[in-house]
């Protein structure tokens, strides 16, 4: 018998969380500054999935299920987290879950759907599935549902996502906190953590403040849209919370850095964003009870934490080339692929970033703070020389270009490329140096 006191459980699903059984609070004690307000992190990794959205996974399936719906094929447009949820629940239930998502999410998050079984349909998007894009993952998704014998539940207009944490996030944030709770901040990505959860604090107590972070334009953090993105998104209504905060990526991630050195919390980046606006919707008085939502842990983020944080990672300098049997043969391979036709001037290679062709540089982290070319990728040319880069895609065809400082690192990043079977990979002639000369756009790098 399923005994949540003793956490002795039937089944896997009774494990999803809910008033008797919830995830757990934990009260933040270095990363703040405040004196009196209490900060308590809900820290939604204890869901048998991984992640708040299996709360929301498993309202969605329950309630179209309750309405009779046949779900033998399931599909939805997702930035990760409910597909993993969606898909463990469809395993448990006999049905086949097909996800539609952009080919930016981060490989780890890619990888977690296909090992839980999921058919999964790359697609040019945002991180977290952008509204009126025709080629996108809603737009996919809405069509394929409309196939006989397929649904969409549609996280994004269907009421049993706010419903999900109407029904159980609320309640346990009032019962942990013995209704003291005065202010609650969560991240905004569909809106149904904010709206659900924001609606039952007002019913219990219309003074409870209810904040929602979103990232910027442009940002790099899954699973959360920025404000021009929440525009578009049903479930988005500032008119109904106390505020909303714009969070920088570098102001997530620091955040990030501090709970893993400072609390020894492993939090994902959506996390460090919440507890980031946190700091600027809280004021620091007597009696202020605070819960922020940690929607899920860092496990699944190694290449965004690689990018953001790599002072915490260490130098990856590229393997010593010069000394040992083959050394002469290697020099001699780069020196004819450098003079070879694959390797192209700066203005070509822009055009053929307009065209889609990812450039990555293959400088080290400081190099590129310093200077960088806007919308380059950075995979430090010794961590091509450890095997295949994580955040690059995954598509062998997928055209890539090498760049660095003069054009001479570049030229064994390509090899090293080609050798790890992507076909389409040319060089910058000149790397940085002609790339300024010519002219094109820079930006001092984050
Ligand atoms: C990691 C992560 N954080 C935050 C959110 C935002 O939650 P909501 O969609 O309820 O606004 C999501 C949603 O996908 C998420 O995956």
């Amino acid at each position: 018998m399923t005994d949540f006191n003793l956490r002795v459980y039937d089944n896997t699903l009774d494990m999803l969380s809910n008033v008797d059984n919830p995830t757990p609070i934990v009260r933040l004690n270095r990363c703040i500054p405040f004196k009196h307000t209490k900060v308590y992190a809900k820290l939604e990794w204890y869901n048998p999935f991984g992640a708040v959205k299996d709360r929301v996974a498993a309202n969605l399936i329950k309630d179209a299920e309750k309405r009779g719906h046949q779900l033998q094929n399931l599909v939805e447009p997702t930035s990760g987290n409910t597909g993993m949820g969606l898909a463990m629940i469809s395993n448990a239930r006999g049905y086949h879950f097909t996800a539609t998502l952009s080919k930016a999410i981060p490989l780890e998050k890619r990888s977690a759907l296909r090992l839980f079984g999921t058919n999964l349909i790359e697609l040019q998007d945002d991180l977290c599935p952008m509204p009126g894009q025709p080629e996108g993952a809603m737009a996919k998704a809405a069509e394929m549902g409309r196939q006989p014998g397929w649904m969409s539940l549609n996280q994004y207009a269907n009421p049993a996502n706010p419903e999900a944490h109407y029904l159980t996030t609320g309640p346990e944030i009032w019962r942990q906190t013995e209704g003291k709770i005065t202010h609650f901040v969560a991240g905004l990505g569909t809106c149904g953590t904010i709206t659900g959860t924001g609606r039952f604090l007002k019913e219990k107590d219309p003074n409870i403040g209810i904040f929602g972070a979103h990232p910027t334009d442009g940002h790099d953090i899954p699973g959360v849209r920025s404000r021009k993105a929440l525009a578009l998104t049903s479930f988005f209504h500032p008119e109904q919370y106390n505020g909303v905060f714009e969070i920088t990526d570098a102001e997530a991630y620091g955040m990030c850095k501090r709970l893993i050195l400072e609390e020894s919390i492993a939090a994902g980046p959506t996390s460090g964003m919440a507890l980031a606006a946190v700091l600027k919707a809280v004021p620091d008085e007597p009696g202020n009870i605070c819960v922020v939502m940690f929607p899920d842990n860092a496990f699944k983020y190694m290449s965004s934490f690689r990018k953001h944080l790599p002072e915490l990672f260490g130098p990856a300098e590229p393997a010593a080339p010069a000394a040992g049997p083959f050394a002469e043969q290697l020099a001699a391979a780069a020196k004819f692929a450098e003079n070879g036709p694959d390797v192209i001037g700066a203005a070509e290679a822009l055009e053929r970033m307009g065209q889609g062709a990812v450039l990555v540089d293959v400088r080290n982290p400081n190099e590129v703070k310093q200077q960088a070319v806007p919308g380059a990728l950075n995979v430090p040319l010794g961590d091509l020389t450890q095997g295949p880069a994580l955040d690059l895609p995954e598509d062998l065809d997928a055209p890539l270009i090498t760049f660095c400082a003069k054009g001479k690192r570049s030229v064994y990043g390509m090899l090293l490329l080609k050798a790890q079977g992507y076909r389409n990979v040319k060089s910058v002639y000149g790397g940085m140096g002609a790339w300024v000369e010519a002219g094109l756009p820079t930006k001092a790098g984050e």
